[in-house]
């Protein structure tokens, strides 16, 4: 029988309605302050080992979670625990021991390293900061996180622009590993990356993941990509999570229009959606400032009904076990 107080059910992130608005500088009609609403009351959880996704258009929060999961940026509402922990209002001391328990991967793996800085030493800075072991322990484990990502110990002593955009990427992975962190965050970790070359990077955070039982959040506009490294998927959709669901479910039945018209635009992702059915996402989505009064998709979707325009559809569970989904026109048993 599972334990239900098993380590691999250990949860490691939980995030509770999270929001991050920002100010706008210009002045909005009768003077009201307008503001970008980011992330507008998200919530999921990830267990230790496991790997949450979230996918969604440029410009529909994931970045900003990213961020205010990371605590580099500081929350409007809600609350984040790590390992347990609040620490959604942590600061000075505690909150930059925190932020070590938590690495990030960028997009970018060039901009995000130091030029004038070889591979060795960008490995084990994070190491230095923490003060593990003595200089010779870290030599050795810089060694060692060096060919676990799949590179030559003859390399160490080269600067990030002496390697492949794939390489970097490694190095950026085997410094986030430096410092055994609880919760790696992959910002769109390949996107900058060939195709094949995607491929061989994921497959290393795979096997990092089950070598290493890292917990991922790993966050990709590409639903080809987030179907194959993730447990659980959340849509995101203008701030909001539209739809939840287990990578299985959500591709063999996704629910909501927005997710049905972005897997009909993605050939790559393995799904069974009738093309014709789901219809094609056109149009861009409102601003994040002026939202829509009802469901902030209405304007695009295919299938809107008057109710849609006036009243916001809320997350709720459909079927028996985590698929959840914001959508009026969705039954108790699927669309
Ligand atoms: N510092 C900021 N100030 C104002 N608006 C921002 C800021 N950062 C992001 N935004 C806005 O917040 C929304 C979400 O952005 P982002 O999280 O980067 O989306 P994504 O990563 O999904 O492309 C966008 O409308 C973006 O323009
Ligand atoms: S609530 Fe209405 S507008 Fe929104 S996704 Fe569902 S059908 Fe489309
Ligand atoms: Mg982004």
């Amino acid at each position: 029988m599972k334990n239900s107080t098993a380590s691999s059910d250990k949860i490691m992130l939980e995030v509770k309605g999270l929001k991050v608005h920002f100010n706008v500088r210009c002045k909005g009609l009768f003077g009201a302050a307008p503001k970008v609403h980011a992330v507008d009351g998200i919530s999921f959880e990830i267990p230790k080992g496991k790997t949450f996704g979230i996918v969604g258009e440029s410009g529909s929060g994931k970045s900003t979670t990213a961020l205010a999961v990371m605590r580099l940026l500081d929350p409007t509402a809600g609350k984040i625990s790590l390992n347990g922990s609040d620490i959604s209002a942590i600061k000075g001391a505690e909150l930059r021991t925190t932020r070590r328990k938590m690495q990030i991967i960028f997009q970018d793996p060039f901009s995000s390293l130091n030029p004038r800085i070889r591979a060795a030493q960008i490995i084990r800075e994070p190491m230095d900061v923490m003060k593990v072991g003595n200089s010779e322990e870290r030599d050795i484990k810089v060694a060692e996180l060096f060919t676990k990502v799949g590179l030559r110990p003859e390399q160490l002593a080269l600067f990030p622009h002496q390697f492949s955009g794939g390489q970097r990427q490694r190095i950026g992975i085997a410094r986030a590993l430096a410092s055994q962190p609880d919760l790696i965050v992959c910002d769109e970790p390949v996107s900058a990356l060939d195709v094949a070359i995607q491929a061989q990077i994921l497959n290393l955070l795979r096997n990092l993941q089950s070598e290493l039982q890292l917990t991922y959040l790993f966050i990709s506009h590409d639903l080809g990509v987030v179907q194959y490294v993730c447990d659980e998927i959340a849509v995101m959709y203008l701030g909001q999570i539209v739809e939840q669901a287990d990578r299985v479910s959500l591709f063999k039945k996704p629910l909501h229009p927005y997710t049905r018209a972005l897997l009909s635009a993605v050939p790559k992702a393995q799904t069974k959606v009738a093309r014709d059915r789901s219809g094609r996402l056109e149009g861009d989505p409102p601003s994040p400032i002026d939202l829509p009064k009802g469901c902030r998709f209405a304007g695009r979707c295919p299938v809107a009904e008057d109710k849609c325009h006036a009243e916001e559809p809320f997350l709720r569970q459909i079927g028996e076990g985590s698929h959840h989904v914001a959508c009026h026109l969705v039954s108790e048993s699927g669309f």
